[in-house]
């Protein structure tokens, strides 16, 4: 009887725990934990390693409603590279994922959503060979060089400057006049194709196409790292845009772009060819 009756008292108070410190028990031990257990369901091939994840979650997979138990996780992949962001304000990670040295490459990104402590939505993009500029290898080469470390306390952006900063990115696709706080060094790893060789000169402000509408945005930012995630709709095509930004500027962008939905028709690769001009 007391237990229920704290266990009603604590639902009724959960929603005020959400706080400038972000949700209750959502920290980053939690957080990393939990996105842990995603690699290692990616690995094993098991999405059952996921946890803990609530019995109503919703999973999409390239953006359409997908079923968990035979999508991406039931295949076993090579993880030769992982990476995690944590945003324990919204409570919710996002993870890329490289494989170039398995049996079929693979670029995986995953934006996971916590409710009461458990994953209540999965939004996992897939990219394979036959995506947008896809060479795993490529991909993974760039992504092992950059450093996407934690920054001081004192020389990190707020969540808004971040996000300001990823948002004017995906803004001067269809408005030129935006300000985009370019960084100097830049570069931006898009399927497997860099803008840069890793130098001092490297530079991010290359064939940005326009007429493009970057629409749909979903976020997960960690200060920590100066990193935000975002889930959009690029013209309508399946898209993750995640930004790397040091002292309000761009410093690092990855692109992952899934072509090959629609039951592999690589349909959308035509339209985006038409709409990204530019970046060949
Ligand atoms: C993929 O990237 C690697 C490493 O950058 C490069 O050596 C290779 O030529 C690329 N493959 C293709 C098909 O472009
Ligand atoms: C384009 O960007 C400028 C500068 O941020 C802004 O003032 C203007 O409203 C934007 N135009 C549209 C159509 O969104």
């Amino acid at each position: 009887m007391l237990n229920s009756l704290t266990s009603c008292l604590l639902l009724a108070v959960a929603p005020l725990g959400i706080s400038a410190q972000g949700a209750t028990g959502c920290t980053r031990d939690f957080l990393q934990a939990a996105a842990d257990t995603l690699v290692a369901a990616q690995t094993a091939g098991n999405p059952s390693l996921l946890a803990p994840v609530s019995s109503n979650a919703v999973y999409h997979e390239n953006f359409k409603a997908a079923a968990l138990t035979s999508g991406s996780l039931s295949r076993a992949v090579k993880v030769d590279h992982s990476r995690h962001s944590l945003d324990t304000i919204q409570c919710a990670t996002y993870t890329e994922i490289i494989s170039a040295t398995g049996s079929k490459p693979y670029v995986i990104g995953v934006q996971l959503f916590f409710t009461d402590l458990k994953v209540s939505k999965i939004d996992l993009l897939s990219t394979t060979t036959g995506d947008w500029l896809f060479n795993a290898t490529g991909t993974l080469n760039w992504a092992r060089k950059e450093d996407w470390g934690v920054i001081p306390e004192a020389q990190r952006d707020s969540r808004a400057v971040i996000k300001a900063a990823g948002d004017a990115y995906c803004d001067i696709f269809s408005n030129k006049t935006v300000v985009v706080p370019w960084g100097r060094p830049c570069a931006r790893l898009e399927g497997g194709a860099y803008t840069g060789n890793g130098g001092p000169n490297d530079r991010c402000d290359v064939g940005i196409p326009s007429g493009v509408s970057l629409v749909d945005r979903r976020y997960v930012i960690d200060e920590t790292v100066g990193a935000v995630s975002i889930f959009l709709s690029f013209s309508g095509i399946p898209d993750s845009h995640e930004f790397r930004v040091e002292g309000g500027k761009l410093r690092f962008v990855h692109t992952i772009t899934v072509m090959n939905t629609g039951g592999g028709s690589g349909k959308g690769k035509g339209k985006k060819r038409r709409v990204i001009r530019g970046h060949e």
